[in-house]
């Protein structure tokens, strides 16, 4: 297994449409691995394929306390949503530092494959639910930020460009 590298925000490829996974094999599986390895390590419930620049639809997450009940979501589609309005206060490994609130579905039925590439169905509520719309959104080149209003945005956008020159003065880029 190894580590892969996290985009940060406003990296652009941050905003490729992911495509589907053609077929779950062991270079998938390899993928799959990595990005556990890399989200555990940066203690994230959830990492979307796009933000390790691979650009298939491919999730993995775990929301659990103990950290062992890593979930696998390929080619996932969202089947059904509640409607109600909930809040959660969001946080995302491509905007380290950055929380804020954001509305979501409370519950929502997804459809994925798992890593034999087989079908199964997953009902989800509370932290769950808006950790899988926050990894699906960024399959679909949405970073959380872009649902803050633009001056919140614009503060983001600058904060992370300074650290971002910041790393790279102190060579740890
Ligand atoms: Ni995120």
């Amino acid at each position: 297994m190894a580590l892969l590298s996290i985009l940060c925000y406003p990296d652009e490829r941050l905003h490729t449409v992911a495509k589907p996974v053609a077929v779950v094999d062991d270079r998938i599986r390899r993928q799959i691995d990595d990005m556990f390895e890399t989200m555990y390590e940066a203690k994230g419930v959830g990492l979307a394929a796009t933000q390790v620049d691979f650009h298939e639809r491919l999730i993995v997450m775990d929301v659990s306390e103990e950290r062992n009940e890593p979930i696998v979501l390929i080619n996932p589609e969202i089947e059904w949503a509640s409607t109600e309005p909930f809040e959660w206060e969001e946080g995302c490994l491509s905007v380290p530092g950055v929380y804020d609130r954001v509305q979501r579905a409370e519950r929502v039925r997804v459809r994925a494959l798992d890593r034999d590439g087989q079908p199964f169905t997953l009902e989800a509520e509370g932290l769950m639910a808006v950790c899988i719309q926050h990894e699906m959104d960024h399959l679909m080149g949405k970073v959380f930020v872009e649902y803050l209003s633009l001056l919140k945005r614009t503060r983001i956008r600058a904060k992370m460009v300074k650290a971002r020159r910041e790393r790279e003065r102190d060579g740890e880029h």
